[in-house]
């Protein structure tokens, strides 16, 4: 563990490994700005992904492919000021890693040493061995992502479960082993058979967390507004939803409108006051008496 400058120890990727190795579940939730890091980290999640679902849940964007270093910079940044205790992992959006191992060196760096993250992810298997192993290298810790990789989903024939046959069911296996040789500490299981996802936990000395990927994961992730029901566009079957937030934020910003307009806010407690002997000579001095 590290110490953070308040004295909160902060969980590194030695932590969550050791919490795999005692059987401990871990809890992992992505988180996008100031507040949300605050809050996530305060519940006591383990692991907080700055993911780039950002593009979806945060941005407006139809998917994460649009999604840029910049963004995902400046996303990361505000997660990092917030969090104390939590693992924080900066997430590498669509072809931030893709073109060279230099350019993916260059990106885990920027997010690491600027974003302040403890680690970073990005989508991809065998293929990208190779980076995950010069990320390492250059002494940035790695979680992978495998399974459902949704930047690369229009390749995958759309946002459809993975290693269903047998022959997938092993390039899945073999893409978590080739990260784990290559040194990733931990990797992320999304939309696959939770026999597989057991197997492949079973299998890995590395952390697995599952999305979609069944309860035999080390641990699990969920997008944060998706399990407080503040996205409405679509809930995948592998989300819980804990609230409704969004609709119980609609309903408060209502009644804020409704004070507004019966005049109920700002009540006497809200404003300020002048001493009373200054108020005629303030009116006079301004000519409206
Ligand atoms: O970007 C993200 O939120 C993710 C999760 C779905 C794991 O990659």
């Amino acid at each position: 563990m590290s110490v953070h400058p308040e004295g909160v120890k902060k969980l590194l990727a030695s932590d969550l490994l050791k919490m795999k190795n005692d059987g401990k579940k871990i809890s992992m939730i992505t988180a996008y700005s100031y507040p949300q890091g605050m809050i996530v980290d305060e519940a006591g999640i383990d692991i907080i992904l700055v993911g780039d679902s950002l593009g979806m849940v945060e941005l407006g964007y139809i998917d994460t492919v649009p999604v840029t270093m910049d963004e995902m910079l400046s996303h990361t940044k505000a997660v990092t000021r917030a969090v104390k205790r939590a693992h924080v992992v900066g997430d590498l959006p669509f072809m931030s890693y893709n073109i060279s191992t230099e350019q993916a060196v260059t990106n885990a760096g920027i997010l690491y040493q600027q974003g302040r993250s403890d680690s970073i992810k990005f989508e991809g298997g065998q293929d990208f061995a190779p980076i995950c192993s010069a990320i390492t290298k250059a002494g940035i810790p790695v979680f992978g992502h495998i399974g459902l990789t949704p930047q690369t989903a229009a390749t995958m024939g759309g946002f459809k479960v993975q290693g269903k046959s047998l022959d997938a069911a092993k390039a899945v296996l073999d893409d978590a082993l080739a990260l784990q040789d290559a040194g990733a500490f931990a990797v992320i299981l999304e939309a696959i058979p939770q026999q597989l996802a057991q197997i492949i936990t079973e299998k890995l000395d590395i952390v697995t967390v599952g999305i979609g990927g069944g309860p035999h994961c080390d641990g699990q992730v969920l997008v944060f507004h998706d399990m407080l029901g503040m996205f409405k566009r679509f809930t995948p079957k592998f989300v819980k939803v804990y609230g409704q937030m969004f609709d119980t934020q609609v309903e408060l910003v209502k009644e804020f409108i409704s004070d507004v307009e019966g005049e109920s806010f700002p009540g006497p407690e809200h404003s300020f006051n002048m001493k009373a002997d200054m108020v005629g000579e303030l009116k006079k001095a301004l000519g409206v008496e």
